[in-house]
């Protein structure tokens, strides 16, 4: 015998449409803290719950990225009142087995990243939440749905969320074409934010007032929920699907580099780089962290490459710094190594970047993105929905086009601390080298 157990959630909105929703692919889409998240997981765990042997996924591009986020909510909100009772029971996986939460009645939620597929592809399922769904391909996506097969509820669902990307994304076309339906989440249907009258809580001005103080791409995105391009975007060839890359083994006779920004209030960023034969740059880790010393910075990359003095991969050919003498000069007393001052120039450095993203002559371009690269995620940052990382920095880098500004020369100095380490890294492979030829008139 089972007691009861007492679990409160009231859906509004999109959340509430969500639930009673039956279409093959939904996707909720909207800003950021809408209670997307929330109302996917509740519908997930109640269909659990109301189907003995039914079978649930929880996945995300990366495992690593799902628990920092959609597991919390998961166990604190979600199943939380299971969990305690003892209805629902966490197993931790294998090296074969992907790790899950078991239901007393023979549910099952199986919680995994798409970086290690064959842990959960190998199965089938009910129901499937897909966290971040702009994370994907579409080949990710259309293989989800295969798995969707189970047989244990009268409808299988693929049930997923995002923030809204640009209007081009493979997703929102999908949605444009009828195959995945989706609906508009809004700040309005979380009660946390909004009271049932229409009026801000005081959690609700407080986090609204956060969002409002995002720019440009990002404030359109996450605020308002809409599907938006950044204008005068600088690095347009920009393109997560090919730049974007899982990890690999990295061969120990490739280069490394390390270039780094630093800050203090804004976030220093560290980034090691490993060159292939060809010459095409892999940015493979990334710290990106706000309120460091510099000596501390220095201590952890340290402890990163070099646990306890011992060398794990190549030390850098050389570290390609911003400018400032005193960080440099701390960075090297605590790293034992020497720096090397950046080449700082803007508009050269950002077409050397430019010319890199593009495709070469054998379809492939000359830089990429590891997609695991940062080593954590600073949680001031993702608390102010800053970004966090050289990817999502990217995407948001525009020009400068106030009125006085020449067009296409400087960029908006505003969330660029990756985007400078990266250009340093860049400039230092294909300008610093180059002999300054000027061509004169004839
Ligand atoms: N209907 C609701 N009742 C109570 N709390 C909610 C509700 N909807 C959302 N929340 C809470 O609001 C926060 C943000 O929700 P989340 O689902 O993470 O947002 P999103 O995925 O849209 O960014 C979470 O703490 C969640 O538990
Ligand atoms: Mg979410």
């Amino acid at each position: 015998m089972t007691t009861a157990l007492r679990h409160v959630y009231r859906p509004r909105g999109a959340a509430a449409d969500v639930f009673a929703c039956r279409a093959p692919e939904v996707l909720l889409s909207g800003p950021a803290g809408t209670g997307k998240s929330r109302a996917a997981l509740e519908k997930l765990h109640a269909m659990m719950l109301a189907n003995a042997g039914a079978r649930g996924l929880i996945v995300r591009k990366t495992l690593v990225s799902l628990g920092s986020t959609g597991l919390v909510t998961w166990r604190e909100k979600v199943a939380a009142e299971s969990i305690v009772a003892g209805h629902v029971v966490w197993y931790g996986g294998s090296q074969q087995e992907a790790a899950a939460y078991r239901y007393s009645n023979g549910s099952t939620v199986v919680v995994g990243g798409l970086d290690k597929p064959q842990k959960v592809m190998s199965s089938e399922y009910d129901a499937i939440f897909v966290q971040e769904a702009i994370e994907l391909t579409v080949d990710d996506w259309e293989a989800l749905t295969t798995r969707l097969r189970n047989g244990r509820i009268s409808f299988q669902q693929l049930l997923a969320d995002c923030n809204p990307d640009t209007p081009t994304h493979w997703l929102k076309r999908r949605a444009d074409r009828g195959d995945t339906l989706m609906l508009h989440s809004r700040h309005e249907d979380n009660p946390v934010l909004f009271h049932e009258d229409g009026g801000l809580t005081e959690m609700g001005a407080d986090y609204i007032g956060k969002l409002d103080k995002l720019t440009g791409v990002r404030h359109a995105r996450l605020r308002h929920g809409k599907w938006v391009a950044a204008e005068g975007l600088i690095y347009e060839h920009w393109d997560p699907a090919i730049h974007l890359i899982d990890r690999f083994p990295i061969p120990a006779e490739w280069s490394r580099w390390w270039s780094i920004d630093f800050g203090f209030t804004n976030p220093t960023v560290i980034q090691c780089w490993a060159e292939d034969p060809d010459g095409r740059l892999y940015l493979y880790r990334e710290i990106y962290k706000t309120r460091t010393l510099v000596e501390d910075h220095a201590k952890h990359i340290l402890r990163l490459v070099a646990p306890g003095g011992q060398w794990k991969e190549p030390r850098p050919r050389a570290i390609i710094c911003d400018h400032d003498a005193e960080d440099r000069a701390t960075l090297e007393r605590h790293l034992g190594l020497s720096t090397k001052a950046a080449a700082k120039t803007v508009s050269d450095g950002i077409q050397a970047v430019q010319a890199r993203l593009r495709p070469a002559g054998d379809g492939k371009p000359r830089l990429f993105v590891l997609r695991d690269s940062l080593v954590e995620r600073d949680p001031e940052l993702e608390d102010a929905k800053r970004p966090t990382c050289a990817a999502e920095e990217i995407v948001g880098y525009v020009w400068d086009t106030s009125p006085g500004k020449p067009p296409k020369e400087t960029p908006v100095k505003d969330n660029d601390h990756a985007m400078d380490a990266l250009r340093y890294m860049v400039a230092q492979r294909d300008l610093g080298a180059m002999p300054r030829i000027r061509i004169l008139g004839r």
